[in-house]
């Protein structure tokens, strides 16, 4: 196709981080989608209706004039969440969902989760008020692979939590495995997973490639290429189940090209292109728009959005970096040929 339109599309996972770094990064995302829902790994981290609300104003602060972009705000779960601070998520107007980090899991994860059993009574609460629960599915045990740390998180931790709370809304974020696409398949209809851009167009030999590559290191890290294969798979297969997440995380280059390295990829400058590329591969073009556009919105029960953008065929490069030297963000898939590039709004 030499030029097509879609639904303008809507980010369901994205790291705006805050200060100059959301300066930075948020007018990527923001003349792309229509809506993100925006992490809430700060540090501190975001852990109150109150604080949600103070970041959703430095967000909207940030803004270009007569931006429509709406940022949908999370709660960091730790162990002193209350029942009472999930009943006041639920009332605010800014609030979206509630995300779940096992503690030490990725980066700022230190007041995340250790004992989940611990929070039955906040996860009835995300049941009482229909506040979806976000999951960082990844097992921290200091034993376990850390290929095999989705896998093991999803057999010990959410196959139990989808079974024990029978109305939750869960989202399984940045899924990663072959496991995770059957999870989510074959789970109930309040299960659905989000899917990176990298997730669908590297694997795990994209790390080593010539020499060890920082720039592709994220968390839930790539993994195998059949694993590849099968997120493709369900991406482009119009199951509803699976939307567009970019997990968009930027870190300076300095601080990704170290002795230890923080995990993230900075896609926003290019996730529609980046996934038209993947969708593209699969001959998959015309389920780009569910996917990207329509699923999300459905399972977070928000309307559809109203305006289209344009993707043309361009063959080209995108950009290789916002900003230069070692505060410079790299962009994903700097330097690789995407064959669409977004012309604007329809
Ligand atoms: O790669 C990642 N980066 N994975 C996460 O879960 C967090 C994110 C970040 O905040 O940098
Ligand atoms: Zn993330």
């Amino acid at each position: 196709m030499e030029s097509f339109s879609i639904t303008r599309p809507d980010d369901w996972h994205v790291h705006l981080r805050d200060g100059a770094m959301l300066s930075r990064v948020l007018p990527y995302t923001a003349r792309r989608f229509g809506r993100a829902i925006v992490m809430p790994n700060l540090d501190p981290p975001v852990l109150t209706t109150a604080d949600a609300e103070a970041y959703a104003l430095r967000i909207r602060q940030c803004l270009v004039p007569d931006s429509d972009f709406e940022p949908l705000m999370t709660l960091y779960l730790a162990e002193s969440t209350t029942p009472a601070e999930i009943e006041r998520a639920s009332r605010s107007p800014v609030v979206a969902a509630v995300k779940l980090y096992p503690k030490g899991a990725t980066t700022n994860s230190a007041r995340g989760v250790a004992a989940l059993d611990a929070l039955g009574p906040v996860l009835d609460a995300l049941e009482r008020f229909d506040l979806p629960l976000l999951v960082h599915g990844e097992s921290t045990s200091p034993d376990c692979d850390v290929f095999d740390r989705e896998r093991e998180f999803l057999d010990r931790s959410l196959v139990p939590l989808v079974e024990r709370h029978a109305g939750l809304r869960v989202v399984f974020e940045h899924i990663t495995t072959a496991d995770a696409a059957a999870f989510v398949e074959q789970a109930p209809a309040r299960v659905a997973a989000t899917i990176t851009p990298q997730h669908l167009l590297m694997n795990r030999n994209a790390l080593f490639q010539g020499g060890l590559r920082p720039h592709h290191y994220c968390l839930p890290v790539l993994k195998r290429e059949e694993d590849r294969q099968a997120l493709v798979r369900v991406a482009t297969s119009g199951n509803p189940r699976f939307f567009l997440g970019t997990d968009s995380a930027p870190h300076s280059r300095s601080s990704k090209e170290s002795d230890c390295g923080c995990a993230g990829v900075f896609n926003a400058p290019v996730a529609i292109e980046a996934y038209a590329e993947a969708f593209a591969r699969a001959d998959a073009l015309d389920r780009l728009e569910g996917f990207a556009s329509h699923f999300g919105a459905d399972f977070y029960r928000r309307p559809r959005n109203r305006g289209r953008i344009r993707l043309e065929r361009c063959d080209r490069p995108g950009p290789a970096a916002v900003g230069e030297g070692p505060d410079g963000l790299v962009v994903f898939f700097a330097g690789e040929a995407l064959r669409y590039r977004v012309v604007g709004p329809d």
